[in-house]
């Protein structure tokens, strides 16, 4: 999730390493720190929590001045950002350094078995555990590379690692499963770098690790093995991308990027949170608050924007799936309104940021009450985060573009979990059982994927609207908050104005808009409302207006009466707003393109909304 940078050569390591470090900041981070092995052979760590450029400003300059070291930009996952909690970490002794981009998942295990073995642990993260785990083999085996082959073999879960240890100081170990990491290959000088930005000014050769992959490093060169120990042959490669391309990833905007990176992120959602074998979810994070949420006579969502839109969603999952009555409040009208709140009233605030002023002021409002509070949140350690009484982090990854996109779907990924979590401990009657929703679950990442790599033909759509002044977009059910969604992306990235209601509420007025300038959007999946959308769609025919109809893959029918199709795979209701929003947003996102709008940052628009 975040960022590494490693160096050995002949050069002063510390300036290339922290140059390095800020061609990774745009990625988004809340801590840094580097070791360099000095002129005296010493391992020398300084990290803090903050930016880059205070921590070259603070180092010591004199002492931290060798030709090896690494560094990190941290994104909190376990642990809150603080100068503790940043990377490096190292072990008890300072003899192994370790940096590390990933989720250890089975990191408590880990921990308890190296507690049991006397191990001490200074801080809450799970990276700390992996270079305790290096330190327990090492010592075994007074051999680094196979240390952190069999530490490696233990770990659950995603790891981009750069480590080194004071016994064999030569050499840095770079290793990566599920996070990315390449070597830069300079003159008489090796990189390693989660991210090709950061070696573009020394070097375009580079060399991409695929997951269980090991790269031992030194200044003679450089060698590539599997963790099983598998010599591994491969040619460094030129990078031809400029670097403003390179740090979006070769994309044209991060939106773009992150809407392409949802099959990926919404993995990093549930990774660790579902039993495939049994169906059964999981959040640790709730767990102090379980027998609440089994007992509470309604839940209340609160949130802004497209978190708002997520709530809506959570409220059609949770009240069909678990029973529980849910309402959803806007937090800017929530936090005004003298809301009657109920000591035993669940409050779920939901947030990307943590920060957002108004549904910071809806949660102590609640508080103020005496009800539970729970945080669905992205940034670890945010002020939303550290004031809820429980939560779970969605672990999206930094989300870069102003427009929310792989946000919303791991908030809705999380509002699954907790839906599969409550149903099985209230024993619902569940219309798809346990199982089969965890092995739809399963095919989700393939079904998003499958739309990403057939986004040219959104694009196509997206071309013909380009001058469009108004859009409607409507949906029935849990497609109404996916409507609002399309509708929300559209206006704030390209400025056409559009709005999203229930294909229902139609002949309740805006009916009166439809002509044949006005495109409309309606989201009509092979549900049980097929017939009643196939109703609205000829409604908007009769008055000559344009329709894309958002359809499954297997949908004939829809061809007798579309204009346009978007099409979308197939999938069980629970997970139909996450596969249906997708086609929405490519469609905002190119037509914004195409117009020469600045997609990244809309005008008037803030990332993270901290004022009322
Ligand atoms: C979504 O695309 C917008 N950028 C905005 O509506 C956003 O969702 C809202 O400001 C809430 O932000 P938060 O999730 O960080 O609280
Ligand atoms: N899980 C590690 C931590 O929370 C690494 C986070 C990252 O990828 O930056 O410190």
């Amino acid at each position: 999730m975040c960022g590494i940078v490693g160096y050995i050569g002949k050069k002063n390591a510390l300036p290339i390493i922290i140059n390095g470090l800020k061609r990774l900041e745009y990625r988004g981070y809340d801590s840094a720190g580097v070791t360099i092995l000095n002129n005296k052979n010493q391992l020398l760590t300084f990290k803090r929590a903050g930016k880059v450029a205070d921590l070259e400003k603070n180092i010591n300059k004199d002492i931290f001045s060798g030709d090896t070291g690494i560094g990190h930009t941290r994104w909190a996952t376990h642990g809150e950002p603080s100068d503790i909690n940043a990377h490096p970490h190292y072990s008890s002794d300072d003899s192994i350094i370790l940096v590390h981009n990933g989720i250890i998942e089975n990191y408590k295990f880990l921990k308890n078995n190296l507690i049991k073995e006397n191990y001490k642990f200074a801080t809450e993260t799970d990276t700390e555990v992996l270079v305790n785990l290096i330190h327990f083999n090492y010592a075994n085996t007074k051999n680094f590379e196979k240390a952190v082959q069999i530490s490696l073999t233990a770990v659950e879960g995603t790891y981009g690692i750069a480590c080194m240890c004071k016994y064999e100081p030569d050499k840095i170990i770079a290793a990566r499963k599920g996070s990315p990491l390449l070597i830069g290959v300079g003159i008489e000088e090796i990189l390693v770098a989660s991210d090709p930005s950061a070696v573009l000014n020394y070097t375009k050769k580079v060399i991409y690790l695929e997951d269980g992959e090991m790269a031992v490093v030194t200044k003679s060169g450089y060698g590539l093995k599997t963790i099983e120990d598998i010599q591994v042959l491969r040619e460094a490669e030129e990078l031809d991308l400029l670097q403003g391309e390179i740090e979006k990833g070769g994309y044209d905007h991060f939106m773009l990027k992150e809407i392409c990176e949802q099959s990926e992120t919404i993995q990093n959602t549930y990774r660790g949170r579902i039993n495939f074998d049994t169906g059964v979810a999981k959040l640790g994070g709730l767990e102090n608050v379980l027998e609440k949420m089994l007992k509470a006579r309604r839940f209340i969502i609160t949130a802004c924007g497209t978190a708002w839109h997520a709530g809506l969603v959570g409220e059609h999952m949770i009240e069909q799936y678990c029973r529980i009555p849910v309402e959803v409040e806007y937090a800017s009208e929530f936090r005004y309104r003298r809301p009657i709140i109920y000591p035993d009233d669940i409050i779920i605030v939901i947030s990307q940021s943590g920060e957002t002023a108004d549904t910071l002021a809806a949660l102590r409002e609640a508080k103020k009450h005496g009800a539970t509070t729970i945080g669905i949140v992205n940034v670890i350690g945010s002020t939303i985060a550290r004031e809820v009484e429980a939560g779970t982090y969605i672990h999206a990854g930094p989300e870069i573009g102003v427009a929310s996109t792989k946000a919303f779907t791991s908030q809705l990924m999380s509002l699954v979990l907790i839906t599969l979590m409550l149903a099985k401990e209230k024993n619902v009657k569940l219309q798809d059982s346990l199982l089969s929703l965890a092995e739809e679950l399963k095919r989700l990442p393939g079904k998003i994927q499958k739309m990403v790599d057939k986004r040219e033909e959104y694009k196509k759509v997206a071309e013909k609207f380009k001058d469009s002044k108004n859009f409607l977009y409507l949906g029935r059910g849990y497609n109404f908050p996916v409507a609002l969604e399309g509708a929300l992306k559209l206006k704030e990235i390209s400025y056409i104005h559009a709005e999203g209601y229930p294909a229902a509420e139609m002949k309740h007025g805006p009916i009166a808009l439809i002509d044949k300038n006005m495109p409309i959007v309606i989201i009509a999946p092979l549900d049980r409302t097929y017939d009643k959308i196939i109703s609205n769609i000829e409604e908007v025919k009769a008055r000559k207006g344009i329709v894309i109809a958002l359809a499954n893959d297997e949908d004939e029918n829809i061809k007798n009466y579309a204009d346009y199709i978007l099409r979308v795979p197939k999938t069980l209701a629970l997970f139909a707003p996450i596969i249906n929003v997708i086609p929405l947003q490519f469609l905002s996102y190119y037509i914004a393109a195409i117009r020469g709008c600045d997609v990244d940052q809309p005008r008037n628009l803030a990332k993270s909304v901290t004022v009322e």
